[in-house]
């Protein structure tokens, strides 16, 4: 069952009516529907796609993608037990699709920019030189004993040879585990463990920010602990002497004796495309798995019709690889509309807060996709950064990950895009693989509602749902947000452990998809995401299980116990707050332990996960039924330790006051 809606979090703002009325919207619209003349309006299109889902997507799939044989039936499925098929019978590779079928047509256009750490030495990356450098490092990959369904480890910057050996693991068939070139090498181990990973491809080094990040470094620790790996191929990025051991191989020497063509696996609409983890409320992040034509069909169309991408135009995803994000709107989706896309391998205030705009203006790009984290870090540094360059090749503003604020939307649509764009709140998850909720596509001229992504795409039909797991109908209401419908791009497993995503998402409210949020449909229909109802801290746009932070800090030899939750933060989006309970007699000072459990999440997982307040306490809120009580946790942590309601139930209500006096005496 799932808990009452955390509004608190994120307090609903009264909505206000901005100027932005009368601006007309561009949208572009379907072609494979032009047939239908019933299908006046967008609105007609969206009810069209809920009640005829097979025709909707059917159609898109058979012009939007490029397929070796053609699918017999477009959806089956059995909900309760989590089998959802789009396509069967159909067989198509991905790589084909992004790459060698835009080869005809746009063999010389620019598949990628690499905007490189250092301002100014960027590269650029046409379909031809992209479609070569898939075929050299499929070859390395097939050659070197990589089969179709094998796992491969990507544990690599933001760089061209990534999105090329994505789309290399792509082409023979092998599912790819990109990590995070910011996890530890623990967090990478028990992502290589849990997916018995054979084939590790990693650089020397990573280059963020002017820092170096030991990369190479990292996996052989990690390596060292994952019997299942078999071979590490590993990138030059600065060139550093690493030391290379009996598995390690270089990379870019393997590619200069292979091919520049490798023969493209047909494979079925369902089979695996890639695993990517992501956090959960229990448990160890859980590898979220996606299909092949269904992910692609989805990213791609609202790759398309959320950003109206046209083509020639330059798009801009500053996420990182590591995350969906990057998966599907700096990789799949504009590749494989043939778009020319963006990596970003640096940091928004790197060499200095103007990052984003001086490359926007160097570039040229059309759109840009960030996080509301750099946007309120951006605000903060002032309106010069942004004011100093030409951002009039700008169309789109999009942004992801945490819900957009009314102070960073005004400032993002005034100030970045001098009431001349539309700003795009994007809702969505790993496991929906793209975009939910987004104020476009819209009819012509519609309204932008600041602070809220606002309006359900085509084929997504959210439902909010109430404590007892009744449907709350109407308009100005709250609950916890599910899907009613089945889109291609959702998920369709977690790897290695089918009955936790059916516990997971499909169990909480029987017959809808449960996405762990909650959320405010407004007047007009219009959906405000309220934030996590889980014990799902998001950090940064990053996501993180409250309870992996725990097991971290519980393995500390002086921690009896330690409960974390999140707060809201000015730049952040949350902050961690973590309350340790020690055993008894312990000798080190608490700053000495606060320091070590710091490094220990650092370690474990990675530095953004770092709690920014720990707490030492003398108990935790513990309930009589033995579970605690982090609604008042949460309280406190917030400085709302006035409005924490009924404690009767706990254990040792005075456990509560010392807690209260231990906050106000950190701060
Ligand atoms: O809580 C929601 C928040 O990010 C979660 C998904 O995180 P992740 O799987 O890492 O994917 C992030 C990028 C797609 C959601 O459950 N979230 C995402 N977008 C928004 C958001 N919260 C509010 N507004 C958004 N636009």
């Amino acid at each position: 069952m799932h808990k009452l809606v955390r509004s608190a979090r994120f307090a609903v703002k009264t909505l206000r009516q901005t100027s932005l009325c009368a601006r007309t919207i561009t949208t572009t619209p379907f072609p494979e529907f032009a047939d239908l003349s019933q299908l006046k309006s967008h609105d007609d299109l969206h009810k069209f796609s809920l009640e005829n889902p097979e025709q909707f997507w059917g159609r898109l799939a058979l012009s939007r993608l490029q397929w070796d044989e053609e699918f017999q039936s477009v959806l089956n499925c059995e909900l309760e037990k989590g089998e959802i098929d789009w396509f069967l019978g159909g067989k198509l590779n991905a790589s084909v699709n992004c790459v060698d079928r835009h080869l005809a047509t746009r063999g010389d256009q620019l598949a990628l920019i690499w905007e490189r750490d250092e301002p100014g030495t960027e590269e650029y990356v046409t379909y031809r030189e992209l479609s070569e450098m898939v075929g050299q490092i499929a070859n390395v990959l097939r050659n070197s004993g990589v089969k179709k369904g094998g796992r491969v480890a990507i544990y690599l910057p933001m760089a061209p040879i990534t999105v090329a050996t994505m789309l290399a693991c792509a082409r023979i068939g092998a599912v790819h585990s990109v990590v995070f070139a910011g996890f530890s090498a623990e967090a990478l181990a028990s992502r290589i463990q849990d997916a018995e990973v054979e084939t590790v491809v990693t650089a020397d080094q990573g280059v963020r920010g002017g820092r170096i990040i030991p990369l190479k470094q990292a996996v052989d620790a990690a390596v060292a602990q994952c019997p299942s790996v078999k071979r590490v191929f590993v990138y030059q990025r600065t060139g550093a002497d690493v030391p290379m051991g009996p598995k390690d191989i270089p990379l870019e020497k393997a590619m200069s004796g292979e091919s520049t063509e490798c023969a493209p696996v047909s494979l079925a609409s369902e089979d695996t495309l890639f695993m990517l983890y992501t956090s959960g409320s229990t448990g160890k992040p859980k590898g979220i798995a996606h299909s092949i034509a269904g992910y692609l069909l989805y990213v791609a169309t609202t790759f398309k019709h959320v950003f109206d991408y046209q083509p020639g135009e330059r798009f801009g995803c500053v996420a990182d690889i590591g995350w969906i994000t990057g998966h599907s709107y700096a990789l799949y989706g504009p590749l494989c509309c043939g778009a020319t896309t963006l990596l970003f391998e640096s940091s928004p205030i790197y060499p200095n807060p103007g990052r984003y705009w001086e490359m926007v203006q160097r570039l040229q790009l059309n759109h840009i996709y960030l996080a509301p984290t750099s946007l309120r870090l951006l605000l903060k540094a002032g309106d010069s950064w942004v004011n100093k360059y030409d951002l009039s090749s700008l169309r789109t503003l999009g942004c992801v990950g945490e819900p957009l604020n009314h102070e960073a939307w005004d400032w993002y649509y005034e100030v970045v895009g001098q009431k001349r764009c539309d700003v795009i709140d994007t809702w969505w998850q790993t496991e929906t693989g793209g975009i939910c909720i987004s104020p476009r596509p819209s009819s012509p001229g519609a309204h932008i509602e600041p602070g809220m992504p606002m309006r359900p795409f085509f084929g997504i039909k959210p439902v909010l749902v109430d404590e007892k797991n009744e449907e709350v109908n109407g308009e100005d209401v709250e609950g916890a947000l599910c899907l009613g419908s089945l889109w291609p791009g959702m998920a369709r497993t977690i790897y290695g452990d089918h009955q936790r995503y059916i516990e997971t998402y499909l169990k909480p409210c029987p017959g809808l998809y449960y996405t762990g949020d909650g959320a405010h449909r407004h007047k007009g229909g219009n959906y405000q995401i309220t934030g996590r109802m889980d014990d799902v801290v998001n950090v940064t746009g990053h996501r993180l299980g409250t309870a992996e932070l725990e097991d971290i800090m519980d393995t500390h030899p002086d921690v009896a116990e330690s409960a974390v939750v999140g707060f809201p933060h000015d730049i952040k989006g949350e902050g961690i707050f973590a309350f340790v309970v020690l055993k008894e007699g312990v000798k080190h000072s608490h700053d000495d332990i606060a320091q070590a459990l710091r490094a220990a999440v650092k370690q474990g997982i990675a530095s953004y996960a770092q709690p920014d307040f720990i707490l030492f306490t003398n108990g935790l809120p513990w309930t009589r039924s033995g579970k605690i009580m982090r609604r008042i946790l949460r309280k406190i942590a917030s400085n709302q330790a006035d409005e924490l309601g009924d404690v009767s139930t706990l254990a040792d209500p005075s456990v509560v006051e010392g807690i209260v006096k231990g906050y106000k005496a950190l701060h």
